[in-house]
């Protein structure tokens, strides 16, 4: 196990290219369970999420190539292989796989998902959904059984906008007899993408970004070629770093109207940015301005990034309230900013943020992928070194962390961990 080293204080300047998204990959990859013949996907990032959706394809019988962030999968051998446990345990989209098993096998087992604890995070909408297009769904010893005599589409109405449980039910419903109408849908940029890839694939799917979702079954799917969207989660921790320490940051490779949220907000607080067709600039900060955020479901401001901005706020004049509520409990960076001096309360599910402060380096553990990102821009901002441990989190999600902000000009570095720093983290 490794930590990240960060001499902090430097300022930060240049490009950076952002890698295709985490989130659309982790439900992609799955997908390609659904085709006759081989799909290609393009840009895919180099994260550990990708690695172990990779595997667990093979452990089915997939065959599948990854060189230079082009996967190949070729599913014509694949067959229901139960997945209890082992690497679905390691990430919360293994929960795709049911979907996509479902769709094309009518059975599959498969554990409960593992990734960031956020506080709960059930799958009870997913179920739902498998349920009403006909199968029969039990949860035994952690792990979720799936089977069905025929799938037949049907209408769902979602209680809870869910991103996971939208996608999941798509997987599903693909090749399911008749139409299945999706209503109260998630309409993140992800979901425009892994529907977009199912139609390339032969589907017939209408309405993916917007609230309903109407998707007609049909008997084959086959293979084809994609290209994965760009990051927006990565883009915008980039233009937070870039707000918080940069001197001129050339974000590269974004789709603009997918940020607007964060775009709309670094604006208020007096952060110049300029937008291009495909490259957001964000100049150099002057004084920045204290401002408040509430998370939200897209194309509101996105829980993935709040953790990032708190750190962002505690360098902005006054006070600002951030506010998540998606995932009320994603407040364990709260008390490892403190750590480096940040002025922060929390009150429920809000952060209350005084600044600017003067951030100081420490011993830091990311407990979470974004509370990583949080840290490590701090660690950028503070006076001395910053060891960052729980990297493997950090790793999940940002590809070539440390060659990216190296190539900024930042002095960032990976060393083992100690024995005693490893049996500190088994013993906690
Ligand atoms: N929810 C339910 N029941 C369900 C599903 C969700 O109550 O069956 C609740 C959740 O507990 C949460 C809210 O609905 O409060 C939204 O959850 P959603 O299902 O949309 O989240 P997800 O699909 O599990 C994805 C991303 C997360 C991101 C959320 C929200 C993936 C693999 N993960 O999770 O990404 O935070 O959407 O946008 O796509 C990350 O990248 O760091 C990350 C955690």
């Amino acid at each position: 196990m490794e930590k990240l080293k960060i001499a902090g204080g430097y300022p930060l300047k240049g490009t950076v290219k952002i890698d295709g998204a985490k989130n659309s990959a982790v439900a992609l990859i799955p997908a390609t369970i659904l085709a006759e013949s081989p799909v290609t996907i393009e840009g895919l990032p180099d994260i550990s999420d990708v690695q172990i959706l990779k595997h667990l394809l093979m452990e089915i019988g997939g065959k599948v190539t990854f060189e230079k962030n082009e996967m190949t999968v070729d599913p014509t051998e694949m067959v229901s292989m139960p997945l209890p446990n082992g690497r679905v345990k390691k990430l919360r989209a293994s929960y795709y796989l049911m979907g996509a098993m479902l769709g094309r096998f009518k059975k599959a087992v498969v554990g409960l998902p593992g990734g960031c604890h956020l506080g709960p995070r059930p799958i009870d909408q997913h179920i739902k959904g498998f349920e009403a297009l006909g199968a029969e769904v039990t949860n035994e010893q952690g792990a979720i059984y799936l089977r069905a005599k025929e799938l037949r589409g049907a209408r769902v109405y979602l209680d809870v906008v869910s991103v996971g449980a939208t996608i999941n039910i798509m997987l599903a419903a693909v090749k399911a007899k008749g139409r299945t109408v999706i209503e109260n849908a998630a309409k993140e940029p992800e979901i425009i993408d892994v529907a977009t890839l199912l139609n390339n694939m032969g589907a017939k799917i209408k309405g993916a970004g917007t609230d309903v979702i109407r998707i007609d079954g049909v008997e084959h799917l086959h293979g084809c070629r994609h290209t994965i969207i760009p990051d927006r989660i990565e883009a915008g921790t980039y233009m937070i770093l870039a707000a918080a320490i940069g001197e001129g940051i050339l974000i590269d490779n974004v789709i603009p109207p997918h940020l607007e949220s964060v775009t709309a907000k670094l604006r208020e607080m007096n952060v110049p940015i300029d937008i291009g067709d495909d490259q957001i600039f964000v100049g150099k900060s002057g004084e920045i301005k204290a401002v408040d955020i509430k998370t939200l479901v897209y194309p509101g401001f996105p829980t993935d990034l709040q953790q990032p901005f708190t750190t962002l706020l505690t360098q902005a004049k006054g006070t600002s309230i951030v506010t998540d509520t998606i995932y009320s409990a994603r407040l364990k960076h709260i008390d490892e900013l403190r750590r480096m001096n940040a002025k922060i309360k929390v009150e429920g599910s809000s952060a209350i943020i005084d600044g600017p402060v003067k951030l100081q380096g420490a011993k830091v553990k990311a407990s979470d992928l974004r509370a990583g990102a949080a840290l490590v821009i701090a660690g950028l901002l503070a006076e001395g070194i910053t060891e960052v441990t729980g990297v493997e989190h950090i790793d999940r999600g940002y590809s070539h962390i440390v060659e990216k902000l190296n190539g900024l000009g930042a002095t960032v570095w990976r060393e083992k961990l100690s024995e005693e720093e490893l049996e500190q983290i088994k013993s906690s």
